[in-house]
């Protein structure tokens, strides 16, 4: 049988269910009515269950909405504020400026799945976790959405110094090194830049929408990867704060 998700794994069971009890429909003749209608209410209510279950601890994917692509100050303006900013106000980021953001950081801007960041040999190896007060998240730049990791708080791991946890989104830039296998010697500089034009579009488009940000090496990371639960050849490079400005 094909891989199944939980859910479709559970409507199989409930199913299964339902045609064990209602197969004597072939002998209708031999069952009343009323066993049928109980034979089926029972499966849908473990099919229900089931379901229900599967989601139990795990927080929903969460789909973004498409990303304005004209919004903010020119690319000139941009840099011309572009800057470090270490203190935030708290305030979430809706989830269109997330939406934004993250396309700007590295999401799909061409039809052959090229990015706003160039990376070596278009390798592509960098994940961004979006960490937030509800919960982490992978970036799927493909489907434009939000892929759970954990749920809970864990802002407070992503950086060594105080203003860590003021910020309502912290972006973890983890480079799968799977995705490097077979490069030159010096492909730990590659992935090292391949980060930095990620962070570099992350302040530009900060600068431009007029929002706090700084990037940061700052991290404890063996720590914060095992929060994440990193496989070994995932590490983290880089992370960046983003949220609204104090004041
Ligand atoms: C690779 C890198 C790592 C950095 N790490 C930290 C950090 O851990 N904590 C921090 O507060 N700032 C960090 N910064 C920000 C720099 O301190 C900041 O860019 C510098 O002071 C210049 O200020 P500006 O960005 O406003 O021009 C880092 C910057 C880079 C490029």
């Amino acid at each position: 049988m094909a891989k199944m998700g939980h859910i479709e794994k559970y409507n199989y069971i409930g199913l299964c269910v339902f045609l064990k009890i209602a197969n004597p429909m072939q002998e209708l003749h031999m069952k009343s009515r009323f066993q049928l209608v109980t034979g089926f209410l029972f499966a849908l209510a473990i099919t229900f269950l089931f379901s229900l279950g599967s989601f139990a601890g795990e927080p929903a994917s969460i789909k973004l909405p498409d990303p304005q692509k004209n919004a903010g100050k020119p690319v000139m303006a941009a840099l011309n504020s572009r800057m470090s900013s270490r203190t935030f106000s708290g305030e979430k980021l809706s989830l269109q400026t997330l939406s934004n953001l993250l396309w700007a950081a590295f999401g799909i801007n061409r039809s052959d799945g090229k990015r706003t960041a160039p990376s070596a040999f278009n390798r592509q190896e960098t994940d961004i976790f979006v960490v937030t007060a509800d919960g982490v998240y992978i970036y799927d730049a493909k489907n434009n959405a939000l892929d759970p990791v954990l749920k809970g708080d864990v802002r407070a791991m992503t950086g060594t110094q105080g203003y860590v946890k003021s910020a309502p989104v912290i972006l973890v830039y983890v480079a799968d090194y799977s995705k490097v296998q077979g490069g030159s010697a010096d492909s730990q500089l590659t992935v090292g830049a391949d980060v930095g034009v990620i962070a570099e579009n992350v302040y530009l488009f900060c600068a431009s929408q007029g929002l706090a940000t700084v990037v940061r090496g700052a991290i404890d990371k063996d720590e914060l990867a095992k929060t994440l639960k990193l496989r070994p050849e995932q590490k983290i490079i880089l992370d960046q704060p983003v949220g609204h400005r104090l004041g």
